[in-house]
């Protein structure tokens, strides 16, 4: 491995049979569940860490130690360079936020060589404090993608982009939901301000239908992920995207749908289980 090589990977774009078959539409899946860290954030640590040693840093110190924490932890250590952890969870500096959406954006160059020259009729994501959107949107203009509709999930208690779009200004949210790593206590003003130029679909659904969907892409996929992406895939799983769409005043088009499956490291059979246990899913 190279002194400042990039620890996150392309990572591999399928289509899902299950999912296609809920919606009659092809459903494709960005899998970054299997990044190194198993979430979507080492691209934008990667690249933060990269640029930082470059200017000379020896470390990083990071408030976060979720996903984001995590993914930074991995990247230090790849570099061979400290990093410190301190928790709880904060929102991490903006300068930090600012690289790692760079990072992110290189998801839709990947996307759309791996999608062979088709155009998804829209993108499924989750938000949190809005970093993955904000990096997917410079990917959009980066590649002419302006126009394709993106659909920003978010679970209810966690849905402060939900609530500030309605607002038509950025809104502090008390975090109810189980899905902790959408728990940012706001969305970043930067995102409010870019929302004009793309086609942004905000959508808000239960932690009950996030961890349902975890189940079921368990047993389709066989992968565990954070009720934080099973809430993008429940849009899919509950058959509900085209209504998503009409009652947005939009029409879902033909072309392939894309979910990001972000991933998340805070997932296992046993979590999932306890989730559905404590919101009364059966598991079948
Ligand atoms: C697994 C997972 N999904 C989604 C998100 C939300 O990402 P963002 O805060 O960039 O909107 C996070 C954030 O930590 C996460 O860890």
């Amino acid at each position: 491995m190279g002194k400042f090589s990039i620890s996150s990977i392309e990572s591999p774009l399928i289509y899902s049979r299950p999912l296609s078959k809920c919606i009659s539409q092809d459903v494709f899946l960005k899998l970054e569940n299997v990044q190194p860290t198993n979430s979507f954030k080492i691209r934008g640590m990667s690249r933060v860490c990269k640029q930082k040693a470059e200017e000379g840093f020896k470390g990083f110190v990071t408030f976060s130690g979720g996903n984001a924490g995590i993914a930074l932890a991995y990247a230090a250590n790849e570099m061979g360079m400290q990093c410190h952890i301190i928790l709880p969870s904060f929102v991490s500096p903006r300068v930090m936020g600012r690289m790692a959406e760079d990072g992110y954006s290189s998801i839709v160059g990947e996307i759309k060589s791996q999608l062979e020259g088709k155009i998804p009729s829209c993108i499924i994501l989750s938000v949190g404090g809005g970093g993955m959107l904000m990096g997917l949107t410079k990917g959009f203009e980066k590649h002419g993608w302006e126009t394709v509709p993106i659909l920003a999930m978010e679970t209810e208690g966690a849905h402060s982009f939900n609530k500030s779009i309605k607002a038509g200004a950025v809104v502090e949210n008390v975090m109810t939901s189980i899905a902790k790593t959408l728990g940012a206590p706001s969305v970043a003003p930067k995102l409010m301000e870019i929302l004009p130029k793309f086609d942004i679909i905000s959508n808000v659904q239960s932690d009950a239908a996030a961890v349902e969907a975890c189940l079921r892409f368990s047993d389709d996929h066989a992968f565990c992920v954070e009720p934080a992406c099973g809430v993008s895939l429940s849009a899919v799983y509950q058959g509900i995207l085209h209504e998503i769409f009409t009652s947005n005043g939009h029409e879902l088009g033909q072309g392939p749908v894309v979910v990001l499956v972000c991933g998340g490291c805070d997932s296992s059979v046993k979590i999932l289980k306890d989730y559905a246990e404590k919101l009364g899913i059966d598991i079948v």
